[in-house]
């Protein structure tokens, strides 16, 4: 093969063989195809698709271009993806409830990059936490504890890795079958008999209507099928944040109220729902998570699980050096909190990186003090910003203007919340 006739066919709208589409990602995985021949074909598959074949089979090339984790566990093993969102620490709660329940959860998590968090930052707010483990390490612990999150090991889809790079500085990141080949991947690699997708849709999300991200979950779902790993989807809101904490210690404070038994009801919600996936899926339907949250057992596997991977989870975690609250501006219901401004206020004030090797600040973060559809009084906090380094507060209330809005039930031309701060 040479590059260029792959990426000629493929410019004319033609589809790829299987043979044309194993050949370009092994070759480009080892340097022999160059990055600027796999821009173009990036490219050229954002502009002209992939079909459902054409992308399992890409997906498969990717696995292939690594390991496939075997996991040698006694028991069901299932994992859960979300596309990503703000204040989504579900998976915190989530992995050791369905661990309690019978079923064992290996969750290769990532960082946060751009205005959504990442689940290993959130982590290693806690002392002592650590995310990278070895293969054996994942094993032993998924048979001990039944849950394991924790870093992608080296050799998971190294394709993926660096094409993402590449699709990042090269505008081909929004293409629905490069999207659905990357992520299932990397989960298919890491070996779960099946996975629960959790596809947010919204302001904060990757897919901002709700017509993309169904598109999104049936081509997920579709790749899940054509290799052998029994894979739902649910689709979830992302237009507003998840909870009430978006950062990282802030959102482990809340996963572990959770976990005792209280929380934010919509945290505790989508945790519920996606453990019912989770346990269907594992062919354990019959039992019910939401009594098993409850009873505080969950929290039980949770300090297990923190103690496995060096994590104290009894210290008490970062707090921020300087809180700035945001006042309410009119007295009403807010009828609006954009997930996308609570996100990148969250990102500017510490909580997320720039740039792939910027370290985070555990402390930083937003605390929403109302949700949508609840009463706020003007001048009463409605947002608290966290910060270490309190010359972000200006550009986290920068992006925060014009995010929220205030209704007087009375009054029809309610101002919209936000300027003037
Ligand atoms: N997450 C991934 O892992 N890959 C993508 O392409 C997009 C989101």
């Amino acid at each position: 093969f040479a590059a260029v006739d792959v990426i000629r066919a493929k410019r004319d709208g033609l589809r790829l063989t299987a043979e044309q589409i194993e050949w370009v990602v092994d070759a480009y995985t080892r340097g022999v195809v160059a990055e600027e021949q796999m821009a173009a074909l990036a490219m050229a598959v954002y502009l002209r698709g992939m079909d459902a074949g054409e992308t399992a089979r890409w997906t498969g090339a990717m696995i292939d271009s690594g390991e496939r984790l075997s996991l040698h566990v006694s028991r069901p093993t299932v994992d859960k993806h979300s596309t990503g969102g703000v204040g989504d620490k579900i998976t915190l709660p989530l992995a050791p409830l369905v661990a309690t329940c019978g079923v064992a959860v290996p969750q290769m998590s990532g960082r946060g990059l751009g205005h959504t968090g990442g689940t290993l930052d959130k982590l290693e707010s806690i002392p002592g936490w650590r995310a990278q483990l070895s293969p054996e390490e994942i094993g032993r612990q998924l048979e001990d504890v039944g849950a394991v999150v924790c870093a992608a090991t080296p050799t998971l889809a190294p394709a993926d890795r660096k094409l993402y790079a590449l699709r990042d500085v090269t505008a081909t990141v929004e293409s629905v079958p490069l999207i659905a080949s990357s992520i299932m991947s990397k989960k298919i690699a890491e070996g779960a008999g099946g996975l629960v997708l959790d596809v947010k849709v919204g302001s904060g999300a990757f897919m901002k209507s709700l017509d993309q991200a169904r598109e999104l979950a049936r081509a997920l779902v579709g790749i899940g099928s054509a290799h052998g790993v029994a894979t739902t989807a649910l689709l979830t809101d992302m237009s507003t944040p998840l909870g009430s904490a978006v950062g990282n210690a802030i959102e482990v404070a809340e996963a572990v109220d959770v976990l005792r038994g209280g929380g934010p009801p919509d945290v505790v919600e989508l945790t519920l729902a996606l453990a019912r996936e989770m346990l269907a899926i594992a062919g354990r339907a019959d039992i019910d998570p939401e009594p098993v949250l409850a009873s505080g057992a969950a929290y039980e596997t949770w300090c297990r699980m923190i103690r496995a991977q060096d994590g104290d989870p009894d210290a008490p975690l970062p707090r921020p050096a300087h809180v700035h609250v945001v006042p309410a501006p009119e007295s009403g219901v807010l009828t609006r909190l954009d997930a996308y401004a609570v996100g990148v206020a969250a990102w500017r004030l510490g909580a997320g990186r720039a740039r792939k090797e910027d370290p985070v600040q555990a402390a930083a973060g937003v605390r929403c003090l109302a949700k949508p559809g609840e009463r706020v009084e003007r001048g009463a906090p409605l947002l608290e910003l966290h910060t270490d380094t309190p010359d972000a507060v200006p550009y986290a209330l920068d992006a925060l203007a014009g995010s929220y809005a205030v209704a007087d039930p009375g009054n029809d031309d309610a101002p919209a919340g936000g300027e003037g701060i």
